[in-house]
């Protein structure tokens, strides 16, 4: 699904068919237009405007903060590269939790301010009327249960959810109402992989997991963790695919030596005083 390629956009229906083909597919966070055309490049179906971006960009110690300005700020960053995926944008702590109403007008100008194409909100049973609301006018809604980080507080923390039976049985009805009220998917965080197995089953939409094991349908990471840019240390469930915090920290670190020395810029990285043949910002130096 490039961005150069002749592939249209990733729908919703898309995802129910690489469920129903066996087909596993990933959904990556993106808070900016860069990271969003680069997974564009990689053809990745699903890109999440998570609220994550709260701790991961925005420097807060959870996701609570977020507003409803700063998830439309970075989601018209993403969509600033056109991607092909489907892009979706959490509705933030605060944005929903009223009721179908205020949830209504908040997907809203998510999608109209944007462009994006689904909303994602956290709950189970609770949230059902609101995305019976929110699909009834047309908008894409996916699901998110388990670890909702934006009820940390009630939770007691950042923890494994789910070990309790009780608890593990209202996870399985809640992901089955979920996608009978109509939403598309449903993202399953930080739950037991046996659980995940069972409440994949269950659902009659594609579950995504993250910390939910191999048994589900799709595989979600955020980019900082996913490309080892954080300090860490990471939660069990993280796996980094680079090291690009050991990368940059390289890379400042000899930029800063080679001023110090000055060994940068070099004459092949300077503009001489004769015609003006390179002043062009990327022409080739040589
Ligand atoms: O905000 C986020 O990035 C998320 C993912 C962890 C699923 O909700």
């Amino acid at each position: 699904m490039s961005s150069h390629g002749p592939h249209r956009r990733t729908t919703i229906h898309d995802l129910a068919a690489l469920r129903a083909a066996g087909e596993r597919f990933v959904m990556v966070t993106a808070y900016d237009a860069n990271a969003a055309g680069l997974l564009d490049e990689l053809d990745v179906p699903v890109i999440l405007v998570g609220d994550s971006l709260g701790m991961v960009v925005l420097g807060h110690e959870t996701t609570l903060p977020v507003t409803l300005d700063d998830m439309i700020h970075h989601a018209r960053a993403v969509m600033r590269a056109r991607p092909r995926a489907l892009v979706v944008v959490d509705l933030p702590f605060g944005s929903y939790q009223q009721g179908p109403e205020q949830a209504l007008a908040s997907a809203v100008r998510v999608i109209k301010e944007s462009g994006a194409d689904a909303v994602k909100l956290e709950g189970g049973a609770r949230v059902v009327p609101t995305v019976r609301a929110l699909v009834a006018a047309g908008i894409p809604v996916m699901g998110h249960l388990g670890l909702t980080p934006q009820s940390v507080g009630q939770l007691g923390g950042f923890r494994v959810q789910g070990r309790d039976p009780d608890d593990a049985a209202a996870l399985v009805d809640d992901a089955r109402a979920l996608g009978d009220a109509g939403a598309f998917a449903t993202v399953l965080e930080c739950i037991p992989a046996g659980l995940a197995a069972r409440v994949t089953a269950a659902s009659p939409v594609p579950t995504i997991g993250i910390g939910a094991g191999a048994d589900v349908d799709g595989q979600v990471l955020v980019w900082h963790d996913l490309l080892g840019l954080g300090p860490g240390p990471d939660p069990r469930f993280v796996r980094r695919y680079a090291q690009l915090r050991t990368s940059i920290i390289a890379a400042v670190t000899t930029f800063r030596d080679d001023v110090a020395s000055g060994t940068f810029p070099a004459p092949e990285e300077t503009y001489g005083d004769g015609p003006a043949v390179d002043d062009a910002p990327g022409a080739p130096s040589a």
